[in-house]
């Protein structure tokens, strides 16, 4: 049984009695085979509150609410996808639409919703928020973007929601920190797509300089998903041989100007793209898509998904290093060598992150 279920484990039918929390009361009325409810009662009120493994949903349905919604149909991972819109039109319209898909995926059902209706889902995504313009660094989103927040994570955390909460958003970083504070969820289900999509830019990018398969490529952007991102060079490598070593294996021996050009790159392509196409969506769909996966199939995945760190130097702020990222959400971090001056740069950007947090709570 997955590990989402923490509390009470009722099958299908069960019926239990009584009025207080000791004694839960009501029969559980989901599909034959399922087993996934608990019950609680509050002062004699029942509330079943319960985590269906077979659903997600998205708040947000713009170019990257949507895009993900499509990636996920596609994956097969879920049943059930709820989307929701501040333009109910918009949620309605991406639910027909990515259900006309359907009959050549997999059986599921694609519906808009309230929040009512994702109180039980065992993801609930959140991309809602203003978009980068262009020459809009993403920390200038913080305050729309927080404020938006305001009024849609206490709407899932008054359902007495028990899945992971995934922040898409931007700043993410920022959002996750505060996300994580008003939903008042375990950190390990609060987390962010932090610096996933940026480790599979700098994937490719190396994948094509180095011509080889970028899935052998091994390494990552930690820190924030932004301008402060690091490229954790000292640990890279490719199946296992240094980077370094790699690069001359390929003829490359004065690799370091075109390896600081990479990390550039990866840095500045949100930026490339919304100039040239108003927004970014595909790439994160996918790095949405494959976050779902390492949760929905418990694997144990080490990505750099932005979590809130406990370390000597970075307390209570969300950023990305890698994590083992399984049903629990995020479980176990991976501590990776860092290079002095990747520890300089990793702390810098955090004291950054903090201190637009700290903005946040004082505005
Ligand atoms: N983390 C990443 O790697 C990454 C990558 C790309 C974009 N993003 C971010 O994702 C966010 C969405 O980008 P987009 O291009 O889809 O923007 P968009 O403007 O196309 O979509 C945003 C959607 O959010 C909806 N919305 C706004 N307030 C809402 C609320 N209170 N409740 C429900 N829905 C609400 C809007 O109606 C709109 O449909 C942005 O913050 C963007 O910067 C993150």
């Amino acid at each position: 049984m997955n590990g989402l279920h923490r509390k009470h484990n009722i099958k299908y039918g069960d019926c239990v009695t009584g009025t207080s929390a000791a004694k839960p009361s009501g029969v559980i009325p989901f599909a034959a085979g399922d087993i996934r409810p608990f019950v609680l009662t509050c002062g004699g009120r029942m509330e079943i509150n319960m985590i269906n493994l077979r659903k997600v949903a998205v708040i947000g349905c713009g170019f990257v609410g949507s895009a993900s919604a499509f990636a996920l149909m596609q994956s097969g991972l879920f049943s059930e996808m709820v989307l929701l819109d501040a333009d109910s039109n918009k949620a309605e319209g991406e639910a027909l639409d990515i259900s006309h898909g359907l009959p050549f995926a997999r059986p599921m059902s694609i519906k808009a919703g309230t929040y009512d209706d994702m109180a039980d889902s065992s993801i609930v995504i959140v991309t809602a928020g203003a978009g980068q313009k262009p020459g809009e660094t993403r920390l200038d989103l913080v305050k729309k973007n927080v404020h938006i927040f305001q009024s849609i994570i206490p709407e899932i955390a008054s359902r007495g929601f028990e899945g992971i909460l995934l922040i898409v958003a931007n700043p993410v970083d920022i959002l996750t920190t505060v996300a994580a504070r008003m939903s008042g969820l375990p950190e390990n289900r609060v987390f962010g797509s932090g610096t996933v999509l940026d480790t599979a830019r700098l994937k490719y990018l190396l994948g094509e300089r180095l011509s080889v398969d970028n899935r052998s490529v091994h390494a990552f952007i930690i820190g924030e998903h932004g301008d402060s991102e690091i490229a954790a060079w000292s640990s890279a490598n490719v199946s296992g041989i240094p980077l370094n070593r790699f690069c001359e294996m390929r003829g490359f021996f004065d690799h370091q100007q075109a390896l600081e050009q990479i990390a550039e790159s990866v840095k500045t392509s949100a930026y490339e793209i919304i100039e040239k196409k108003k927004a970014t969506y595909y790439g994160i769909a996918m790095s949405v898509r494959r976050i779902c996966e390492a949760i929905m199939r418990d694997e144990k995945s080490i990505l750099p998904v932005s979590s809130i760190q406990h370390s000597q130097n970075i307390d209570g702020i969300a950023l990305s290093m890698p994590v083992i990222v399984g049903k629990d959400g995020v479980e176990k971090p991976v501590p990776i060598s860092l290079s002095w001056e990747e520890e300089s740069k990793l702390i810098e950007s955090a004291k950054m992150l903090k201190k637009v947090v700290d903005s946040c709570n004082e505005a």
